[in-house]
């Protein structure tokens, strides 16, 4: 017997690389339903289309408010029956309704290792802060902004010399490493929710190596 494909639609605003990544791993028992995104130019929907992946844009300059730009992004999601809305890059804060719509299905990926930094310039607040190591996180999406239950994390050596550019590339290739594998976590039904923390059923995810 055949399993079933989960659906996957990716939301990105820009680039798009973590979603390449994603649509990349080929990942087993997948579908990439669909790459939507807030910008109609985000450079990451023309490659998806490429791919002859379906994609659609709603520009959020076109809603009168946060509340209407959602409802509309849920109705358009909705229509391919998502199992997993992926942010992949996907710059917008999201209503609350947004949020609940897809509890436990929604999932996102922020360039800090929460719950230090979230929000914007997250690599340019480490380098200011002094710290010695930063990273990524992956994370379940809740109403509060970059803080639900988190999935996995990636760690990096902040270096001499680092500016903001040098930092946010050597996060960006660990995220590129670790979103497909959470994906995947996910679409085999190895994450399990438990108040603010995560298992994961993959024997090897507690014994990965933390620096990369
Ligand atoms: C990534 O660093 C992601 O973590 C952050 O924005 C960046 C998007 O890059 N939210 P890309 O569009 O995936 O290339």
């Amino acid at each position: 017997m055949r399993p079933t494909m989960k659906n996957i639609v990716i939301l990105i605003s820009g680039r798009g690389s973590n979603m390449q990544a994603v649509v990349e791993a080929a990942i087993p028992g997948a579908r990439i339903a669909a790459v939507l995104s807030n910008r109609p130019d985000a450079a990451g929907l023309a490659w998806a289309a490429e791919q002859g992946i379906p994609t659609a844009a709603l520009n959020h300059r076109d809603y009168p408010d946060r509340a209407a730009f959602d409802q509309a992004m849920m109705q358009l999601i909705d229509g391919y029956a998502p199992d997993l809305v992926l942010l992949a890059g996907f710059m917008r804060i999201l209503t609350s309704e947004f949020c609940a719509r897809y509890a436990g299905r929604l999932i996102n990926i922020h360039p800090s290792l929460l719950p230090a930094f979230p929000g914007l310039h997250t690599h340019q607040r480490a380098l200011d802060e002094g710290c010695r190591v930063a990273g990524c996180t992956i994370h379940f999406v809740t109403a509060e902004l970059d803080n639900g239950p988190i999935i996995a994390q990636g760690v990096v050596p902040v270096l001499d010399g680092d500016n903001a550019d040098a930092l946010a590339a050597r996060v960006l290739a660990v995220e590129h490493r670790l979103l497909p594998q959470a994906v995947a976590d996910f679409v085999a039904g190895r994450l399990h929710i438990e108040g603010k923390r995560v298992r994961n059923q993959r024997p090897a995810a507690a014994a990965e190596p933390l620096l990369a």
